[in-house]
């Protein structure tokens, strides 16, 4: 390795040549570093310079308690030197087992079987799985298609990628499967001169439509995310996920709700699919919140009558060989036991309750700048999409300039924006205070101002 001045400069090095990072733009391998963080506190993450910045999108949504937590930190050693891991194939532990019973207590309805995994797309990879394992215990081999949506993300593995609605996932990879059917994102903004509640019907028949048309014994579950979060923060129609509910029951189609960023209050409750959106899923998957981001776990809960149609006399000899070295590690269930405990005693999600308006309407204070064609938020989660010309439908190469344009100018003053193309998207960490939100806002509105004059933005209601 080259010498180098300062402990910096080697580990951007390192980062440089060494490192092989998510969603790494290829042309700049080995060009092109990242921004080292080297320490958090609070909200706050603190950067190779030293210089602090607020963790506008929690990390991945996920660091909902925030940076730097002496309570999980003592979990984590404490049960290093307790019992640092066991094989949850022929053995369990009192983590694993205190934390999958106090995820019953959240859940909704039946869903009172816990599976661990090691994050989100292993949740949902498993959930799919159980939905294949069901159905050919079943006896219904053909019942196998899986319903997702445009804007939808469920993780990086073969099967969940494969059911992405986000096209830019899309190229160089080999997703097409015949198994995974699109439906259209639910983005009201796509509504065009429809009520929302028409817009809704639309959806509604489409997924009848696609039913009758593949037959309900081909399909065999409808994976959606309560909101489309890495689709940008996309918030369905009212009822929208009581009335696909209704449709699945009477098709014996599985409902998967994919909780892995609306879980653990982001949205103010443990779970949001049916005390925020009005459903009771037949599984959820959550992960991210689960450990405030400390350590990686992720899970899913499923329906204890889907699983009496799979176990017991009607098992038929099978066995769900579906797992994780990882699955239910001790040190993991430790810290998220730690964390959930934290939530608790300090009211987080009463606070995400008390904030969530004022967030909401710092965001809206925004809508007349320059370059802002949409706002959307729910709970601590929320989106602000700009454009150069707000009033186009179609995003650009030019919106997505400015956005990123927007992401870096707001960096420099010390927020991190979520880069997702012309979406700004903002899901701090859940401990945020009113006047934090307003600083962040501040910043965001700084970061739209200048660079909307850069680029040439106009006004919404000039389109
Ligand atoms: C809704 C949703 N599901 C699944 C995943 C995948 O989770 P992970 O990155 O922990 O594998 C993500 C990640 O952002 C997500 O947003």
């Amino acid at each position: 390795m080259a010498e180098f001045n300062t402990e910096t400069e080697t580990l951007a090095e390192a980062v440089r040549t060494n490192l092989f990072a998510p969603a790494q733009e290829m042309s700049t391998l080995g060009r092109k570093g990242l921004p080292m963080l080297k320490g958090g506190e609070g909200i706050y993450v603190i950067d190779s310079e030293g210089r602090r910045l607020i963790d506008g999108p929690a990390g991945m949504w996920c660091t909902q308690i925030g940076y730097g937590r002496r309570e999980i930190a003592d979990a984590l050693a404490d049960q290093s030197m307790h019992l640092s891991y066991n094989s949850p194939w022929y053995t369990s532990n009192s983590p694993a087992a205190k934390l999958a019973a106090r995820i019953a207590e959240m859940t909704p309805g039946d869903l009172t079987r816990i599976f661990f995994t090691t994050g989100g797309s292993t949740a949902v990879d498993t959930a799919l799985r159980f939905t294949e394992f069901y159905n050919n215990i079943l006896g219904r081999p053909q019942k196998k298609k899986i319903v997702v949506r445009m804007d939808g993300y469920h993780g990086s593995t073969s099967l969940t990628a494969a059911c992405s609605g986000r096209t830019g996932n899309w190229p160089n990879f080999d997703v097409a499967q015949d198994r995974i059917n699109f439906l259209s994102s639910p983005n009201v903004r796509l509504a065009g001169n429809r009520t929302e509640a028409e817009f809704l019907d639309d959806l509604v028949a489409e997924f009848e439509t696609l039913i009758e048309e593949k037959g309900a014994d081909t399909i065999a579950a409808f994976l959606a995310e309560p909101l489309l979060a890495s689709g940008g923060v996309i918030i369905p129609p009212t009822g929208y996920h009581a009335r696909f509910k209704a449709v699945c029951e009477a098709n014996d189609i599985i409902y998967i709700s994919d909780e892995v960023v609306t879980g653990f209050g982001r949205c103010g409750e443990w779970f949001a699919s049916e005390k925020v959106f009005g459903v009771v899923p037949d599984i959820i998957t959550f992960a991210k919140g689960v450990t405030s981001g400390y350590v990686p776990l992720g899970g899913l809960a499923i329906s204890e009558k889907l699983l009496d149609r799979v176990s017991g006399e009607n098992a038929k000899g099978g066995s769900f060989t579906n797992g994780y070295t990882y699955s239910g590690h001790p040190v993991s269930c430790a810290a998220a036991l730690a964390n959930i405990e934290v939530i608790e005693r300090d009211g987080i999600l009463a606070h995400v309750n008390e904030v969530s308006g004022h967030f909401a309407a710092a965001l809206k204070a925004l809508e007349d700048l320059p370059g802002v064609a949409d706002i959307r938020s729910k709970g601590l989660v929320g989106c602000v999409e700009c454009m150069v010309d707000p009033g186009r439908s179609e995003v650009t190469d030019a919106d997505k300039a400015l956005g990123l344009r927007i992401d870096e100018i707001c960096f420099s003053l010390g927020l991190i924006v979520r880069p997702i193309g012309n979406m700004c998207v903002l899901s701090p960490p859940l401990i945020i205070t009113r006047q934090e939100i307003d600083s962040m806002c501040e910043i965001l509105r700084e970061g739209i101002l200048r660079a909307g004059e850069e680029k040439g933005a106009a006004q919404r209601s000039a389109a």
